[in-house]
């Protein structure tokens, strides 16, 4: 199909305001070259399931070289994100034995102590604060360090920086030389400390995920040391950024619903439902990337083989053919669960249990310790990414 439509991720309008793009693309592209970046986008609810339900058509193969490139810190073995069945089911079996159920609530106490300290300290720094950069940035790379068992000095020092920097690199090509010699300082840093930690963990065990992981065997297979590093990159890189914007986007939409408001200061299961449409609403992962394996006809339009292929999750999470009304934030909506924000298919995210009790937490301890939190203005600005869809700052008054 050819438009006229102008689909430029990286315009800072679409960054700001990306729902009217997503409907408008749905409707009359949805299958869409970006010529400014060479790669196909796909916008519609039932092409996105197909992308990721699909590895024999869409691949995850590229995704970390797409994402990190040359600061993949583990090049020796593919990454359980860029792995394809049927080889990606032995790495995602073992990796679920550190995310059972079980293993997720043990962390709950930790998890919970852990935010309880980050609003200490913000109660004791008194008056109004960034929710974004003094809370929410921080609960999940605290909660990752934590339960990865690293050394509360390393994580309160190195490990929020070594992060960062980590993250960073997904936008290497804009950066200046001095900002890539600093993350490749911390992908050196990180990598010895966790190959040190790896060692450590397999002479003497201890209760946290990279013991887990050490130990993990399934039908008398095991993780080598290289594939345990890799999967605690992952761990680290995909569950740090986005619980944080799932966090500030959920108090942005308590603070404009007063239902979810209600329902946030709530039981488990109140808080439960608000933190899942606001998944569905505000999806903090735009898109996940693919390659096509062969020449693929959609809509009359045909993607070439071994082409990037972008597929909109945050587009399919406010499809009008699966999801009412979908601009709107609706508690409760009968099929909430449908939404992609998480991923689908083989590669749904191994954080999902852990990502969802974290944020519901971190949202619901903020309530209870604030009970009068208000935003300080109403205008807000949601980071330049194309990538991500966060808030870049929320001041809130206690
Ligand atoms: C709460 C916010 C989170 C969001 C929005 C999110 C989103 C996603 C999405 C969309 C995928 C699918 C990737 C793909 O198909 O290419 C994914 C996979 C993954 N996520 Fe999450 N995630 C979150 C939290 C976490 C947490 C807390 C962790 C771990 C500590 C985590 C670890 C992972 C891993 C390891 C994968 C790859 C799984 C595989 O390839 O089999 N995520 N995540």
């Amino acid at each position: 199909m050819t438009t006229t439509l102008r689909f430029d991720p990286l315009s800072p309008d679409y960054q700001q305001n990306p729902f009217g793009y997503y409907r408008a693309m749905r409707r009359d592209a949805p299958v869409h070259h970006i010529e400014s970046l060479g790669v196909w986008a796909i916008f519609r609810y039932p092409d996105v399931v197909e992308t990721l339900k699909r590895p024999d058509l869409y691949s995850s193969k590229d995704w970390i070289i797409n994402a990190l490139g040359e600061f993949d810190p583990v090049p020796e073995v593919p990454s359980i994100i860029s792995t394809d069945p049927p080889d990606h089911a032995r790495l995602r079996r073992l990796a679920n034995r550190a995310f059972t159920p079980g293993v997720t609530r043990a962390m709950e106490p930790g998890i919970r102590a852990l935010i309880t300290e980050l609003l200490d300290e913000i109660e004791a720094r008194g008056g109004e604060f960034d929710f974004v950069s003094e809370y929410a940035a921080n609960v999940p790379v605290n909660v990752t360090a934590q339960i990865l068992g690293a050394d509360p000095v390393i994580a309160r020092n190195e490990f929020k920086r070594w992060t960062a920097d980590l993250i960073r690199s997904a936008s290497r090509s804009v950066l200046p030389e001095a900002e890539l010699a600093k993350i490749r300082t911390s992908v050196t840093e990180v990598r010895a400390y966790f190959t040190e930690l790896i060692a450590e963990r397999r002479r003497r065990p201890a209760e946290d995920l990279v013991s887990v992981l050490v130990q993990a065997e399934e039908d008398q297979q095991v993780l080598t040391a290289d594939e345990v590093l890799s999967l605690i990159f992952i761990l680290q890189f995909g569950g740090a950024e986005t619980p944080s914007h799932l966090i500030s986007s959920a108090l942005y939409e308590c603070f404009r619903n007063p239902e979810a408001m209600a329902a946030a200061r709530g039981d488990e299961e109140s808080r439960a439902a608000v933190i899942d449409e606001t998944f569905r609403h505000m999806s903090p992962v735009r898109f996940l990337s693919r390659t096509a394996t062969r020449d693929i006809e959609l809509h009359g339009t045909t993607i070439p083989a071994d082409s990037m292929v972008l597929s909109y999750i945050a587009s399919a999470c406010r499809d009008e053919t699966v999801f009412d009304d979908p601009d709107r934030f609706v508690l409760n909506r009968p099929n909430v669960s449908r939404h992609l924000a998480l991923g689908m298919g083989p590669h749904y995210c191994l954080g999902a249990v852990l990502g969802k009790l974290m944020c519901g937490h971190a949202l619901g301890m903020a309530l209870e310790r604030f009970p009068n939190l208000r935003p300080v203005s109403d205008e807000v600005e949601w980071l330049p990414s194309f990538w991500v869809r966060g808030l870049a700052e929320y001041r809130v008054r206690p």
